[in-house]
């Protein structure tokens, strides 16, 4: 392989880029500028804010403020409720990448635990159209009940078990609609590492053991695994040393480059990592790589992960420290270069809306 390669349209499909009322966290324009550093042509982005993306008042203000910010190319989840938000479905379903279900407990106010309710909402979200699912441990079976019965396409985020990865390996083989996202942090982190990053090892799904880290390799290898997602959820520095600090990690900059160390060191073939992290990503969301769209990385360039060098605007990492090879050089979106490897050169706002052709409600 030649030291300069191109990726071509990179997209991260679950990221939390704050904003609005956690603006303290992360911005629209600050995360969108690392998700450029991280190499990403485009992100989708949760709906676990504060307001919740579960009405349209909510979506119409994120969509305004983060068309009015971003930087690189994005779409948004709409949030299932648990008051029971179904009515808004058939208007909203256009204008988002997905509808985002929580059934475990995790940052936010989302929260879906009772079987029927998730029943209701996935009877009622637009046939053919994505759930991406928050599922953990026996979770995931209770999902793929709802799969069978549903036949929605469904994406199960951060998959972080031996055993979740046995059950999702089972209904692929069945022919179930489902696919599966696994992070760098539960690719590169286990349990351990917990005893020395203390509360920057703090993240739901937590950190696994070696034996469960390994079957996410496998999954890979085996195509089990469809997605590398960054489930980038900055939090500040002060919150994760309050006594009870909240859940989550940034990754957008760090995921590009811990990958291609990983093959690099002969772990996953680099065709996979392209896979990974721009090709399967696109598919799912059924998206075309807009023209002389990509990122050109330089795979000679080794260097520390330091949390000086991030563009989140939390700023820090539970990767600091780390040698990588592989650096982000360019990143390219339709004919126009928007990161030159340390500076981001795009606009506020100049980022595109990709589920954009929807009405608007007001
Ligand atoms: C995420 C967050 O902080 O928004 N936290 C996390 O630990 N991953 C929420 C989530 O993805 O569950
Ligand atoms: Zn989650
Ligand atoms: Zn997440």
């Amino acid at each position: 392989m030649p030291d300069l390669i191109r990726i071509p349209a990179m997209l991260d499909p679950h990221v939390h880029l704050r904003g609005m009322e956690w603006s303290h966290k992360g911005t629209f324009a600050s995360e969108t500028a690392a998700a450029l550093a991280g190499g990403y042509w485009a992100v989708l982005d949760m709906p676990n804010t504060p307001p919740p993306t579960v009405d349209p008042p909510a979506l119409e203000r994120k969509l305004a403020v983060l068309g009015a910010e971003a930087v690189c190319d994005w779409g948004v989840y709409f949030g299932a409720s648990q008051d029971g938000n179904t009515a808004h479905y058939p208007a909203v379903a256009e204008r988002v990448c997905g509808l985002k279900m929580y059934n475990n407990a995790t940052t936010g106010s989302l929260l879906i635990a009772d079987q029927g309710a998730r029943e209701m909402h996935f009877r009622a979200w637009p046939r053919g159209r994505l759930i991406a699912v928050h599922a953990e441990g026996e979770t995931v079976a209770d999902i793929l009940a709802l799969v069978r019965r549903y036949r929605t396409p469904t994406h199960f985020c951060h998959i972080s078990t031996a055993d979740e990865i046995a059950l999702l390996a089972a209904a692929k083989s069945d022919g179930l609609p489902v696919t599966v996202g696994v992070t760098p942090h539960h690719l590169f982190l286990t349990d351990e590492d917990v005893r020395t990053l203390g509360a920057l090892g703090r993240m739901k799904p937590e950190l696994k053991t070696r034996a469960d880290q390994d079957a996410l390799w496998d999954g890979i290898a085996r195509g089990v695994v469809d997605v590398v997602e960054s489930d980038h959820a900055p939090h500040t520095l002060d919150e994760k040393r309050a006594p009870e600090p909240p859940s989550g990690v940034p990754g957008l900059e760090t995921t590009l480059p811990l990958l291609l160390t990983a093959a690099r060191e002969g772990r996953l073939p680099p065709e996979r990592v392209i896979e990974l992290v721009a090709l399967h990503p696109r598919k799912i969301f059924g998206l075309r790589a807009p023209d002389d769209t990509y990122t050109l990385v330089d795979l000679a360039d080794r260097y520390e992960i330091r949390r000086e060098n991030l563009h989140t605007l939390c700023g820090w990492s539970p990767f600091e420290g780390w040698m990588v090879q592989g650096r982000v050089r360019e990143v390219w979106i339709r004919g126009r270069r928007v990161f030159d490897g340390e500076r981001v050169l795009a606009a506020p706002g100049s980022g595109r809306n990709l589920f954009g052709a929807g009405e608007s409600f007001v």
